[in-house]
């Protein structure tokens, strides 16, 4: 079952997901050569803390930070720790937080300096392909039109979908039904319906789809060592289509 969410609780995801948006705005300056992932995840649970709200990953399942910070081949749930970021990096940040009961969850991956044309296509493809994602997320349509769109978008660029992790519903809990997968046939998966809240993520590879995790349980990497990108976004479905919740 996909829970629904009334105007009211919808507003509480915008005020949550909003405050993840001014944290990016924060936090984008500090991301340069030479501060590491510590530093960073210290700003972010400041920042959140000072806004009410609380990190939401920070003790999930054991998890010990309130960022995910995930360098190059790191496809999601990087650790912070004493590792500095270096000129010609890409870092995945994801946050969350949760504040009157309700959740917030999005993710961006930036750039360290200059990158590589490689790899701004690829971070440039993950995004297009998150607001190519988002377009579906209408009332009557079907959930996985919101997989095929991220899949044709990161496959029609020459990269990989990641098979093993997918985005999902999200409101009085983090994770809530439905999954939704980075790969998926159009027309096909259970009705959107107005009132449901969904974080949508793309983890898009330049390389294989296939996912290694290292012995810290956590930190998932690329099969074959190339790079990957993620953003994600929380949004309602609403009447007049898509509602980016985690935005400004
Ligand atoms: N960032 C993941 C998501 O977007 C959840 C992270 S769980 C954690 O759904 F334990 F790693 F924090
Ligand atoms: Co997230
Ligand atoms: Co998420």
């Amino acid at each position: 079952m996909i829970p629904r969410k009334s105007k009211q609780e919808i507003a509480h995801m915008r005020e949550v997901n909003r405050i993840l948006a001014e944290l990016f705005v924060h936090i984008e300056p500090m991301i340069r050569p030479g501060i590491t992932t510590a530093e960073l995840d210290q700003e972010a649970e400041l920042f959140i803390r000072s806004r009410g709200a609380k990190p939401a990953f920070k003790g999930y399942r054991g998890y010990p930070a309130t960022l995910c910070t995930s360098i190059n081949e790191v496809i999601i749930h990087g650790i912070p720790g004493e590792r500095r970021l270096a000129e010609g990096d890409i870092i995945g940040i994801d946050v969350g937080a949760i504040k009157n009961d309700f959740y917030g969850d999005t993710a961006v991956t930036y750039a360290v300096g200059e990158v590589t044309p490689a790899a701004r296509s690829l971070m440039d493809t993950a995004r297009q392909a998150l607001y190519d994602a988002i377009d579906q997320a209408v009332p009557g349509g079907r959930l996985y039109d919101i997989s095929a769109a991220i899949q044709a978008t990161a496959e029609s660029a020459g990269f990989s979908c990641v098979r093993e992790f997918v985005g999902h519903g999200i409101g009085k809990a983090l994770h809530e039904d439905p999954q939704i997968p980075n790969v998926g046939r159009k027309g096909t998966g259970p009705r959107l319906e107005e009132g449901m809240t969904l974080a949508i993520e793309t983890m898009i590879n330049q390389g294989v789809w296939r996912v290694r995790i290292l012995p810290d349980g956590w930190t998932a990497v690329t099969g074959d060592g190339k790079l990957s990108a993620h953003y994600e976004h929380t949004i309602a479905v609403t009447k007049d289509g898509p509602q980016i919740l985690s935005t400004l």
